[in-house]
Formats: C-alpha cells, structure tokens, sequence
C-alpha cells in the first residue's frame, strides 16, 4: 500500500485545486529609490527595468502600478551630495517626496526606510558609536514620521535603535505611526546591486560588525523579540532566500507580521537566469510564492511590478 500524491498533480485544475500558498497583490512593497532634483530618471545598470526616479517622475511611474494593485512602497532616498544632516533635514530628499506620494496617491502605504547609509561619507550605517547613531536614526525616523510616512523601517541594525526611535516618536506626538523593524538582518552578499544604486557601498570595512552573521539562527530569534519589545510591531527578514529557515522559524515563534525582503542581488541573480536563456520566467513566481510559503505575511521585491501583472496567471485557470 502506498499513497498516491500525483493524484494532485494531474493537471492544472487538480494542482490548483491542492494548492495552499497564493500570492495576492496587495502582498507586495515595491521598493523606490528617489533620487534629489527633478526630471530625473537614472536606470540602474545591474537592475533590469528599475530606476531612480525623482519624485516628479516617480508619479507618473507609479501610476499604473497603483491602477494594478500596488499598495505600498518602500523609499530609499539617493541624496545629490553626502552629509549626515540631509538624512533628518525636512527638506530631505526623502522628507520632500513623502508628501507628494501621498498627495498623488492618498491610499498608497508609504514606507521610509530609516539608515544612515546613503548619506555618510564612508558609507557605513553608524557613526561609529551604536548610541550616537541611534540618536541620529530616531532624528531621522521623526522627520519622516512628521512628513507623513505611514511606517519607519529603521535597517541599521543598531542595538537599540527601535527603543530611541518609539522614544522619539513619542516626544513628538506620533507614537502612532508604526516602527517596522529590520530585527533579521544579515551581513550578505546579496545586496552588491542595491549599494551600487543607492551609491551606499562602504568605503572601507564591511558591515560584519552590526549585520547578522549568516550561519546564525537563534540569534535572529532573539533580535526579533528585542525590537519586538522596544515597540516594532511588525518585523523585516532579509534578505528573504537565503533565509527562509529564519522566516519560518519566526513565522512559528511570533505572531507580529512578517515581510520578507527578496534583495537586490536575488533579482539580478533571477535576471541573469533568464537573460542566459537558463531559465523562464516561471522563476519569478518560484521565488515569490517560495517567500509567503515560508512565513511571510508581506513581500519587499523589486519583481512587485512583474507580480502585479503576472501572478494571476501562474494561479487561475
Ligand atoms: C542598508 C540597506 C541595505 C539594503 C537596503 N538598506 C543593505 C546594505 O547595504 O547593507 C539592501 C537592499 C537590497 O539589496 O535590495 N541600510
């Protein structure tokens, strides 16, 4: 006697009838890299059909994108010249485009990733004094907070980070705008396309010295229920495929949502798949749907366009 599981698979209406992951639209956070000044639309080389836009432009951009279903994105601001004091300035880069997103698009989640990274000199997200930086991430988190971002995402990896940022938030009567914190992040190599566009590699070192050590696993569990504690209510894991262990394990452990965060360097390595023909783009659906079935509540990717369009297709008759 043996069980027969092909019985599921026997073709696309049976699969689709056995199948306990589907991906949905609103699931996505399309990433948004907003470059200073007006009229600008910079490609970025290693990332096919992604650009940095300045905020004029990221409308007309983002249009279709919300008519298809887009409900939130996350910003990464690209500011002109380095300098610390741009990253809390209310006329920030980032601090500027709030607004206008929101004004363009009342009912799109606007999400502001909260680093230093983009901004410093030598690239490095601390200053290099965990407290110290802390102070100046909860600066930052509070301008964009009282620009009208709708979460702070602070992806430092600063011990503490999430407690001064709530602080902060609190002083300036905003402790409702939501801390969404990058509690699992790892020291990877995947994120190479993503400092090349933010123009955010570090000048010297690495960044072993605050993000996760990849062989480790308890201790993202353990980051996870600190910032949980200091006031995140929602967690981010990244990058999301080399770590989807971590996902599932604090899918099991918590109950606060979860967004995986599918990097820069998991979609060049897509890209360069089908782009040598060793691959269809079945492989995008692969990589998404692989993310919500470990855990994820919630999907940070720069394929959120190519979703929007396409995953109906992989999921109905
Ligand atoms: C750092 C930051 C990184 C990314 C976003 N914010 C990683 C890093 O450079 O260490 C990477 C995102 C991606 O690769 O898509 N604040």
């Amino acid at each position: 006697m043996f069980q027969r599981f092909r019985q599921r698979r026997t073709d696309r209406e049976t699969r689709l009838r056995y199948q306990e992951t589907f991906l949905a639209r609103g699931d996505f956070i399309l990433p948004l890299f907003i470059a200073e000044g007006t009229g600008v639309n910079r490609p970025i080389p290693s990332m096919k059909d992604i650009s940095r836009f300045s905020a004029d432009n990221a409308i007309p951009y983002l249009r279709p994108l919300v008519a298809g279903g887009l409900r939130s994105v996350i910003l990464f601001g690209i500011p002109d010249a380095k300098g610390l004091e741009q990253a809390y300035s209310d006329n920030g880069v980032v601090q500027q485009a709030i607004p206008r997103l929101k004004d363009a698009f009342p009912a799109l989640e606007v999400i502001a990733d909260v680093c230093i990274c983009s901004y410093s000199a030598d690239g490095q997200c601390y200053t290099g004094d965990n407290d110290r930086t802390c102070e100046l991430l909860a600066k930052i988190a509070g301008s964009y907070a009282r620009a009208g971002a709708d979460m702070v995402a602070p992806s430092d990896m600063m011990d503490g980070r999430v407690s001064y940022i709530a602080s902060e938030l609190k002083r300036i009567g905003l402790s409702g705008v939501p801390i969404v914190s990058y509690a699992a992040k790892y020291a990877s190599n995947f994120y190479g396309p993503f400092r090349d566009a933010a123009d955010s590699a570090p000048k010297h070192s690495d960044r072993k010295g605050y993000q996760m050590n990849p062989a480790n696993s308890a201790e993202a569990l353990d980051e996870i229920r600190a910032d949980i504690g200091e006031g995140a209510s929602q967690i981010i894991i990244k990058p999301a495929l080399p770590y989807l262990d971590i996902l599932c394990r604090a899918r099991s452990e918590f109950d606060v949502p979860l967004i995986g965060y599918n990097v820069s360097g998991e979609y060049a390595m897509v890209h360069a798949l089908i782009e040598k023909g060793l691959a269809s783009e079945d492989i995008i659906y692969e990589t998404l749907v692989s993310i919500k079935r470990a855990g994820a509540s919630r999907i940070i990717s720069y394929h959120t366009p190519w979703a929007l369009e396409k995953i109906d297709a992989y999921q109905s008759l």
